[in-house]
């Protein structure tokens, strides 16, 4: 990394409070076929919720209050859940189950949510730029639902906080083993006066050997300019043939424009990856261990299991 370079502030009291959020959900979940060939991927439990549910409450705990899912075909079920489902609800609340019944009211109750469907999945950027008559002309966050963030580590809290003072977009980041850059967008760094905060100077999407600027991949959390979109609008089909954000955000952080910084967020917490089978497992293993109920006993069967299949395999 370079010198570290003096952060240029922005006045913040006369931006608006960053109300909106929008969650890419169009993608056709192909790594857990046959699984998602009815079920949207989104909709895969992680535990007792839906991986979307535990994206959304994150946002609304950041004050997000105004949250658009970009959906696709075969993701009704996506609206289902966050609506309310009467008949269950009554059903319930006849036999006296309150506690479930709250269960089945809770996804639907914390803000109003919006759809938009992208016709054609064409990646991340795309899913973007069809959020753009909803967002119009101030800074939102995007929550990408592969990622679970932990909600004790308050990452989106940090994000618009970094976004309010520096203005810009900002990019949540976090060191990754070398070996497994090449499955994440990758950040090209300079440091800034603040430990957890750097410059973004370039990124490149999924990058092939000896393509990779450092060993820091972006998550799926961003706060984003809205000259975003006319970015995104410009830019011809990246990796994998998709639009992808990671060349937008590169494009703005090439242009070292001082009206719309790119900055990234160090995150050195919780994050769970459900994005593929084998990440989804240890998330719902890490996930359990801690969870208030079922961590205790889970804890113990899993040591027992565990010991049990090392005599085993020894
Ligand atoms: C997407 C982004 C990538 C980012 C990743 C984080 O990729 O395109 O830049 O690093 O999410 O999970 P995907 O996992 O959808 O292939």
């Amino acid at each position: 990394m370079q010198r570290s370079e003096p952060l240029q502030k922005t006045e913040s009291a006369s931006l608006p409070t960053l109300s909106k959020a929008v969650i890419p959900a169009a993608g056709l979940g192909t790594r857990f076929l046959p699984a998602t060939k009815a079920l949207p991927k989104e909709m895969l439990p992680v535990i007792d919720k839906p991986a979307i549910q535990y994206v959304v409450e994150e946002a609304v705990a950041a004050g997000l209050d105004n949250i658009l899912v970009v959906t696709g075909r075969n993701k009704r079920l996506l609206e289902d859940h966050f609506d309310r489902n009467l008949e269950i609800e009554e059903a319930l609340a006849r036999k006296g189950d309150e506690a479930y019944a709250d269960q089945v009211r809770e996804p639907s109750e914390p803000v109003a949510l919006h759809y938009i469907r992208q016709g054609t999945p064409k990646g991340v950027g795309h899913a973007i730029l069809c959020a753009r008559a909803h967002v119009g002309n101030e800074p939102f966050a995007v929550l990408l639902g592969d990622d679970l963030i932990d909600p004790r580590d308050r990452l989106l809290d940090r994000m618009t906080a970094v976004q309010r003072q520096l203005g810009g977009s900002v990019v949540a980041l976090m060191e990754v083993d070398p070996h497994d850059i090449h499955l994440y967008g990758c950040a090209a760094i300079a440091p800034t006066e603040e430990g957890d905060v750097v410059r973004i100077t370039g990124l490149v999407e999924k990058p092939g050997p000896g393509e990779a600027p450092s060993a820091c991949a972006v998550i799926g959390r961003f706060v984003l300019h809205p000259g975003i979109f006319d970015v995104l609008h410009g830019i011809p089909p990246g990796h994998g043939g998709e639009i992808q954000l990671t060349d937008a955000l590169d494009s703005l952080a090439r242009s070292r424009s001082a009206r719309a910084p790119v900055h990234g967020v160090l995150f050195s917490g919780r994050r769970y990856d459900t994005g593929d089978r084998a990440d989804y497992l240890r998330s719902i293993v890490r996930l359990a261990c801690e969870h208030d109920d079922l961590g205790p006993d889970f804890r113990a069967w899993l040591t027992a299991f565990v010991s049990h299949h090392l005599q085993e395999t020894s």
